[in-house]
């Protein structure tokens, strides 16, 4: 018997029962563009998931980004008094699902707090809190009545202190930010929404995030196979619940995870005065004539994210600079930095680019591609001012050969 009356939300699109007594009390941000620390573009905004499961104890699964506590917490209050909370899982520590912890264990300061080692510490490194914490690893299970929450460590999906929460019963895996995408929609499940759209964002979201970690995740994801447990929902932390065919974005991570690719060049480039740009749009005739997939990017017109979604699905790199200061530009080294983090691997390139006097940009291009672990697949060429007639011709030439060799 539940010891208080159940309400019904008020807000039937705020507090969504996703199964059974197991409620969405999340926060949907609309208007967020960037994201940690400018690193993630987010032009479709985000959601930070968190999820009330009411049984004869009561859990709540993650909570949500420190602004939006109050939001959290009125949404929670529509169906439960927040004192009555049991145990709080916080399956990941980074502040988008534990920042309205502060707030919530103001109100419910008797909840047991379920979270990993590596949680513990950075929580209370956070917050300061002095909760009640109780260490899980995995294969450890809580008994909330009629369901169970079991708990799988996945460390380094995407921090050393992640877990996945898993409900037998519902069949409902809670993976945190894994399967999720920065996605703001009024709909909560990925069958209302714009597949196309949405596989975008979870594309967005793997190669700017996850990529780095893909081996890590190939693994998780041959233990949870192993492991031969049902999965009908898949409810992350950010973004839509997979409920049609969850197995759908379970089966896009293995792809993007080995690295399989697609016939496809993006070619990215930053030119001074003109040049290495005008390189770079014969060298794109060049691949279309060969009958490949191009994508043409100026690096100071993009948004990085996007580029990085491209480059994921992508099997050739053609990088172009001028020369400055007897290397690249710097809008194009900061982004090949960042590159270089995330450890793209059976990707073939090739730099190219103008110069006016000593040249040294392509050689640049060419150590930080070695760095990244792509393959240099051809020389890279280089031109010295403004290519003549016979220059583009070399430019087209190089397109079209890097393309066959895809
Ligand atoms: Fe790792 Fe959504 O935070």
């Amino acid at each position: 018997m539940r010891p208080f009356e159940i309400k019904k939300g008020i807000y039937p699109v705020r507090n969504g029962e996703i199964s059974n007594g197991i409620y969405w009390v999340g926060a949907v941000d609309w208007t967020v563009k960037s994201f940690h620390g400018h690193t993630y573009t987010t032009q479709r905004g985000t959601t930070y998931n968190s999820y009330l499961i009411v049984d004869e104890k009561i859990a709540l699964v993650d909570t949500v980004y420190g602004p939006f506590a109050s939001e959290m917490i009125e949404k929670i209050k529509d169906i439960v008094p927040p004192e009555k909370i049991d145990y709080v899982i916080a399956n990941h520590v980074e502040t988008d699902h534990s920042g309205a912890m502060p707030a919530l264990m103001k109100l419910c300061p008797k909840a047991k707090v379920y979270c990993t080692a590596k949680c513990k510490e950075g929580l209370y490194r956070h917050y300061y809190g002095n909760w009640d914490f109780q260490i899980v690893r995995t294969g450890d299970s809580l008994k909330l009545g009629k369901r169970t929450l079991s708990f799988l460590e996945a460390p380094m999906i995407h921090w050393p202190d992640s877990m996945f929460t898993y409900c037998p019963e519902e069949k409902l895996l809670l993976p945190n930010d894994a399967f999720g995408q920065h996605y703001a929609t009024s709909e909560r499940y990925n069958d209302e929404v714009d597949e196309a759209e949405l596989m975008d964002e979870a594309a967005k979201y793997y190669g700017n995030i996850l990529w780095p970690l893909s081996s890590l995740i190939l693994k998780k994801i041959d233990e949870v196979v192993k492991m031969n447990i049902p999965i009908e929902m898949i409810a992350p932390s950010h973004g839509v619940i997979w409920r049609k065919d969850p197995m759908r974005i379970v089966n896009a991570y293995v792809s993007w995870a080995r690295n399989e690719t697609r016939k496809k060049v993006v070619v990215i480039y930053e030119t001074m005065w003109g040049s290495t740009g005008k390189m770079a749009r014969k060298i794109v005739e060049g691949i279309t004539d060969a009958g490949i997939d191009v994508k043409l990017v100026d690096i100071n017109q993009s948004d990085r994210t996007e580029v990085v979604k491209e480059m994921l699905s992508a099997k050739g790199y053609l990088i172009g600079s001028s020369t400055h200061d007897n290397d690249m530009l710097p809008a194009l080294a900061g982004f090949l930095e960042f590159v270089k983090g995330l450890k793209p691997k059976n990707r073939i390139a090739a730099a190219f680019g103008s110069y006016g006097w000593s040249g040294g940009a392509v050689a640049g291009i060419e150590n930080i591609i070695k760095e990244a672990g792509i393959s240099l697949a051809m020389p890279s060429i280089s031109f010295k001012y403004v290519p003549d007639q016979n220059e583009m011709k070399s430019c087209y030439d190089f397109g079209k050969e890097f393309a066959l060799k895809l």
